[in-house]
């Protein structure tokens, strides 16, 4: 297969998600429509992360494998699509764990133990034994996973931000401690000379303006400079784009974090839908209990009777409304809300039906892989495959890097 220049790794991306059950409402809005668009204009590389949830679980394994199989038919409902994205399932491709051994060696303690997510979640999770070498390590087996594939994009939510970080620092300490192999400087200016005359000088100057002035545009417009170049080796290109920097080769690129703009999807209570707060409607939720569920959330107090004027703005029901309804609707519901002239039975109609809509089809899909279990597993077969080929190649060129791949 092509390997990926750094240049190229920005049209790649990979996001995981870890093995819980049954999706909802929150994972549709929040994650899966924005992996639904991504699949289109990217390299998507999906998987289940069922190494992670050992992470914070593993005295309670046993479900590990059928959520693994529910996530995926709803990513299947959902409309991600094996024929635009690979999915697959992170313990299928053994690399993941290979490069997080690798990782592990040049990663200092303190920039584990200071991820906020390993106080926050022992503080937060007081039930679960967090004192493990395999919890404080999980930050970096997400950076294993998104380096095996030198992915460009990683879509995560806030909370994952300072993973991605993370993984940029321990690529960035991989790079410098072995991209520098003997002769490289040596290397490098010969590969300048492959360019051709006026590329060579082109590169030349850019990489002096970056290096000397720091000029930004200097560097990006080098880098682009490199990418159009049809006439050097990938090895070369990696070269190029390190020395740019006035580092070594690049042999693992760093990642950026693609937030999405999504807000926060509301749960019945007008908290952040999650299962953990149980305020969630499921992504295959039966249509009779998403009425019983909407007909049951909790209006703006100040509303006891018909008439009594009430506020949109402290009501979870508006919160709702706000992510299901056009303008006409939302107009509607909170003129009739402050004057009193609706009742919430009535306000909460419209958001009834547009879920149920919006679900229809989603349980449909969902019922139909249920029946199917082994398009199912055909699907994580072959995308783990996919996986798995581009992962090897990663991983050879990181055993060669750092000078373990004896061949007799
Ligand atoms: N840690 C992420 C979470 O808990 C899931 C995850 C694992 C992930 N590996 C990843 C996300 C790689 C993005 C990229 O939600
Ligand atoms: Fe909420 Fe609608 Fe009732 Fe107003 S009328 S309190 S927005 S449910």
């Amino acid at each position: 297969g092509a390997r990926l220049s750094s240049n190229d790794s920005n049209q790649r991306v990979v996001s995981g998600m870890r093995p819980t059950g049954r999706l909802h409402l929150g994972h549709l809005h929040g994650v899966l429509n924005n992996w639904v668009r991504l699949q289109h204009e990217y390299e998507c590389f999906f998987f289940v992360a069922d190494y992670h949830a050992l992470t914070t679980n593993y005295e309670h394994s046993e479900n590990i494998d059928q959520f693994t199989f529910d996530t995926v038919v709803d990513w299947l409902a959902a409309g991600v699509n094996p024929g635009a994205a690979t999915i697959f399932v992170q313990s299928k491709v053994p690399e993941h764990a290979e490069l997080h051994l690798m990782l592990s060696m040049i990663t200092p303690n303190s920039w584990l133990e200071r991820v906020p997510s390993y106080k926050d979640q022992q503080q937060k999770l007081k039930d679960r034994d967090l004192a493990t070498y395999g919890f404080l390590g999980y930050p970096l087996l997400q950076a294993a996973d998104i380096l095996i594939y030198r992915a460009g994009r990683v879509p995560v939510g806030a909370d994952q931000v300072a993973h991605v970080e993370l993984t940029r620092e321990v690529a960035r300490r991989f790079n410098h401690i072995y991209g520098r192999e003997p002769g490289f400087e040596e290397q490098a200016e010969a590969a300048v000379k492959k360019m051709g005359k006026k590329a060579a000088k082109l590169y030349v100057s850019f990489r002096r303006e970056y290096l000397e002035r720091g000029d930004a545009e200097a560097l990006e417009r080098a880098r682009a400079l490199l990418s159009e170049q049809q006439n050097l080796s990938i090895g070369d290109t990696e070269r190029l784009f390190g020395y740019l920097e006035g580092g070594g080769r690049i042999i693992l690129p760093e990642p950026q974090s693609l937030l999405s703009e999504q807000a926060k999807m509301p749960g019945l209570d007008g908290e952040k839908m999650s299962k953990s707060y149980n305020n969630i409607i499921a992504l295959r939720e039966e249509p009779g209990v998403v009425e019983a569920k909407i007909r049951t959330m909790q209006t703006d107090p100040a509303r006891v009777r018909l008439t009594d004027p009430g506020e949109p703005g402290n009501c979870p029901v508006f919160a709702l409304h706000q992510v299901y309804s056009n303008q006409e609707v939302l107009d509607w519901s909170a003129a009739g809300c402050r004057a009193g002239s609706i009742g919430c039975i009535d306000c909460k109609q419209p958001l009834i039906d547009s879920i149920n809509v919006e679900q229809d089809l989603i349980r449909n899909r969902a019922q139909q892989f249920e029946e199917d279990a082994d398009l199912v597993h055909a699907v994580i077969q072959e995308g783990s495959e996919k996986a798995r080929i581009i992962a090897r190649e990663t991983m050879e060129d990181v055993k060669e890097a750092v000078g373990i791949s004896y061949r007799q």
